[in-house]
This record gives structure tokens, sequence and C-alpha cells, in this order.
């Protein structure tokens, strides 16, 4: 049932330094703000997230990624409430009847800020609605930041190393684990 979810309404987020972002469902005309997200992106994030330096994003590739069902295929964007320029992306795509594949870019700008958190939560929301019980992430195994976002989101969480890319395999179907108060994290 495309777009019908109301999982994937808009909705005002407010980052961690008071800044606002609009959060809402990915659209088949933002394929263009897609490309030009990853035009801004450093060649460091770039490689964070695709794992190899990709200078664009060919426009077949970006159509793809910006049409999406909301059930077997979701992403979330945030942009900025005035231009609607894209700072971020959170997806998910279903590999297995149970598990989905997720992937998340943050602009280096707004990293650190909240956002993976928030784009996160709200992929686990819908997902869970859409009888999706297991979020899979490959991840490079410096990547730290993506790391710990999984890590402590608050789920079960299993994880394998293959050379350089660590899979992180999250049972969101179980209750979340309350957060850790700020100082008490395990390093
Ligand atoms: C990795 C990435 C998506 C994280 O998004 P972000 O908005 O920068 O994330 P933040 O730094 O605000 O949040 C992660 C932090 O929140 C913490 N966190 C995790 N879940 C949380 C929650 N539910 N509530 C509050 N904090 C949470 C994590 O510990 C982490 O803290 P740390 O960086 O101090 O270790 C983003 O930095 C990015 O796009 N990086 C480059 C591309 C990339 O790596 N993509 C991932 C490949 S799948």
């Amino acid at each position: 049932m495309p777009g019908t979810n109301e999982e994937a309404a808009e909705g005002i987020f407010r980052l961690r330094d008071g800044h606002e972002v609009v959060i809402r469902g990915i659209r088949p005309d933002d394929w263009t703000r897609l490309t030009e997200l990853h035009r801004r992106l450093s060649a460091e994030t770039q490689r964070l997230r695709f794992f190899v330096r990709m200078a664009r994003l060919r426009p077949a590739f970006a159509k793809q990624l910006a049409t999406v069902d909301f059930v077997d295929r979701a992403a979330f964007v945030a942009c900025d409430p005035a231009s609607g320029d894209l700072h971020a992306v959170g997806r998910y795509e279903r590999v297995t009847p149970n598990a989905a594949a997720i992937a998340f870019v943050v602009e280096d700008r707004f990293q650190g800020r909240g956002l993976g958190p928030e784009l996160f939560d709200r992929l686990v929301a819908l997902a869970r609605r859409n009888g999706i019980g297991e979020f899979r992430a490959e991840v490079l195994v410096e990547n730290r930041r993506m790391i710990s976002l999984l890590k402590e989101a608050g789920y079960p969480c299993g994880t394998s190393v293959d050379g350089t890319v660590e899979t992180l395999v999250l049972d969101i179907g179980a209750e979340r684990a309350p957060a850790t108060p700020p100082g008490e994290g395990q390093g």
C-alpha cells in the first residue's frame, strides 16, 4: 500500500543544539535533492556510506533510492524547513520476510547532533508495524559512530566481523532497554 503508512508523517525535529529540521518520508521527487546532498558530502562520509568513494549519485540510482513503498522499502529524510535541502536520509529494505537491511547518511555539518538516532527510531517504529523484527547493518569496522548508534539503541544486538566489515543484527522486535544516563556508558 504505497505511501499510506501514518508513521511516515511529517514532523519537526529539534536537534540537540536547538536547530529545527523537518523529518518526513522520502518522495520520488527527492531524487534531485538526493544528488545534491550527495555532492555536498565529504569523501570520507561517502566512503563510510557506500564503502567506496562515489563522486556522484547517478540519476537512475537516485531515483531508485527516492522511490519506496513504506512497507518493504522505506526511507525518512531530514530537510531544511525553508529551502527543502536534504540533510540526512535513513532507510530500510526488507531482505527476508522478517528482516531488513538499514543504511544512513547525515550531511557532515549535521553529524553528531542526534539526527541518526532519530531516523533510526522512526525506521524501527515503521518496520515493526510492517512485521519486520530484525534490522541488519553492514558497517566499516572503523565507523565507531554508526556502531555505537546501533549498539546503544537499546535492542539485543549480535555482531560479526568479516575483514573490514562489521555486521550488526538487531532484534527490534524485542522490548527496548532503557537508555543509559549520560556518563554511565561503558566506553
Ligand atoms: C553514522 C551516522 C549515520 C550517525 O548519525 P549522527 O546523526 O551523526 O549520529 P549522532 O552522532 O548524533 O548519534 C550517534 C550517537 O548517539 C548515541 N545514541 C545512539 N542511540 C541513541 C538514542 N536512542 N538516543 C540518544 N543517543 C543515542 C550513540 O552513542 C552515538 O554517540 P557517539 O557518537 O558519542 O558514540 C552519521 O554520522 C553519518 O552519516 N556518517 C557517515 C555515513 C555513515 O557512516 N553511514 C552509516 C553507514 S550504514
